[in-house]
Formats: C-alpha cells, sequence, structure tokens
C-alpha cells in the first residue's frame, strides 16, 4: 500500500473513534483494536486519506487515548492530509460534535465515518463527496437489506413481517453541508439518534442515497473481526 502525497482536497471528515466496542468483547476501544498488522482507526484513516477530495480529517478518540491516537496516525498513513484529534464524548453523537468543532474555516463539505467501518474504500468516500457537490445537502451510502425482518413484541412473539424491498441498511460515511450538519446537531441537542442523517431527517431535510459497499461493514461483534480479516486480504491495495 502506497502513500503518495496529494494536493488537499476541500472536504473534511470526522472519524468518531471513542467508543469502547462493548460488543467486541473485552479489550481496549474498539478503533485500537488490531485488524492484521493495524488498528481498525489506522485502516480508516488511511483510505480516508487517499481519498483526493479529503483535505482534513478530524478524530474524536477516546478521552484517555488522545496522544496514543496522535501518534498512529504517522505521515505514512495520512499522505499529505490535515490530521487533527479530539477528545471524544460520552456518546457517538457527543463524539461527532466535538469533531465538528474543530474542524476549520474552509471547509463546506464535512462527512462523518465510523472508525468501525475500517475498510470502507476510498472511492466510497468520493461518491458520497460528490453526491454533496452535486447539490445534496444530505448524503448516506446504502445497501439493500438481504435477510427477512419481523416486528417481534416483548414476549418474542412475531407480530408481522416487514416489507424488506424499501428498507436499505445505512452506512457511513455521510455526508452533509457544513451549515446543515452543525444546524442538525446543535438542534438534536442531548436527543441522541444513531446516525446523522437522522438529525438531519428531524430538520424535514431531504437524504439522498447512493450505492453503499460490501466492504464498509461495521466491525461490532467478534465474527465480523473475522470477516473483516477476510476481506482486508481480498481487497485491491489503496492507493491515493
Ligand atoms: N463512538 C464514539 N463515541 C462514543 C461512542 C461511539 O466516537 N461515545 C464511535 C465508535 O468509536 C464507532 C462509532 O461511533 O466508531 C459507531 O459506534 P459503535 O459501532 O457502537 O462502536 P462502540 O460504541 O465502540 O461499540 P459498542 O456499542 O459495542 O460499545
Ligand atoms: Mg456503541
Amino acid at each position: 500500500m502506497t502513500a503518495q502525497h496529494k494536493p488537499r482536497g476541500d472536504v473534511a471528515v470526522l472519524v468518531p473513534a471513542a467508543g469502547a466496542g462493548v460488543r467486541l468483547g473485552p479489550g481496549p476501544p474498539k478503533a485500537l483494536r488490531s485488524l492484521g498488522e493495524q488498528p481498525l482507526l489506522v485502516h480508516a484513516v488511511r483510505r480516508l486519506c487517499a481519498a483526493r477530495c479529503v483535505g482534513c480529517v478530524v478524530i474524536a478518540a477516546p478521552p484517555s487515548d488522545v496522544d496514543a491516537v496522535r501518534a498512529l496516525v504517522a505521515p505514512e498513513v495520512t499522505a499529505g492530509v490535515v490530521v487533527t484529534v479530539v477528545a471524544g464524548g460520552a456518546s457517538r453523537q457527543e463524539s461527532v460534535a466535538r469533531a465538528l468543532a474543530a474542524v476549520p474555516v474552509g471547509f463546506d463539505v464535512v462527512l462523518v465515518h465510523d472508525a468501525a467501518r475500517a475498510l470502507a474504500p476510498p472511492s466510497l468516500v468520493e461518491a458520497v463527496a460528490a453526491a454533496v457537490r452535486d447539490g445534496h445537502d444530505a448524503v448516506i451510502p446504502v445497501l439493500p437489506v438481504v435477510d427477512t425482518v419481523k416486528v417481534v413484541d416483548a414476549d418474542g412473539y412475531v407480530e408481522r413481517t416487514v416489507d424488506r424491498s424499501a428498507l436499505r441498511a445505512v452506512q457511513t460515511p455521510q455526508g452533509f453541508r457544513r451549515g446543515l450538519l452543525a444546524k442538525a446537531h446543535a438542534a438534536a441537542g442531548a436527543d441522541q439518534a444513531t446516525d446523522d442523517a437522522g438529525l438531519v431527517e428531524r430538520l424535514g431535510v431531504a437524504v439522498r442515497c447512493v450505492p453503499g459497499s460490501e466492504l464498509a461493514i461495521k466491525v461490532t461483534r467478534p465474527a465480523d473481526l473475522a470477516i473483516a480479516q477476510m476481506l482486508l486480504h481480498s481487497e485491491a491495495p489503496v492507493r491515493s
């Protein structure tokens, strides 16, 4: 994997990476756990920085690991992109808000990307940013839902089966006009959503879907690490 230096792009990416990784089992914070020879966060940042549109990355790190994360994002990982590390918050939403507050002026397009989706390819980053530039103020990558989905009651009985043809599984990076993302976070306050587009939806703003990537799986449970390991071996080298 080569890390050539490139001209800076005009897109900023926020990377919430402050979660504990409880569902992954005991160990260091999830973003710092190894996938192959590197922490998940390093895989994620390397791929973000390989996207030509990206000029700035702000990582929300576990508060006790800010210095360790700064040491991880070495020049061979960042390829000339300016990377800032801030202390994350108690929730994903708070971590994103803290990272957003650290974006320098001049970046009008802001992407939010979970460190846990460590293998999201640079091409997905470019596609989301391009859709924002094309005039969509909020953009999410999605994949069709493959499982049958049912609503189940508190006693464990099926209430009904959902028509999955209109359902989509949502990934990151999600892309926004900076002003819209800031407004959505300010309006939400402590009221949590599981993704940033969810906050934008509450404002009544249209959210545009673009095709997601099978590489952009979220490492959540131990089996996901095994799948990510397999994907890591199968993917083409990341180019800048
Ligand atoms: N995240 C964050 N700050 C938090 C909680 C989560 O920045 N206080 C980040 C995680 O680091 C991750 C992303 O949000 O990159 C998505 O969260 P999730 O997959 O739930 O990760 P964890 O919260 O670490 O996992 P778990 O819920 O199993 O503890
Ligand atoms: Mg979590």
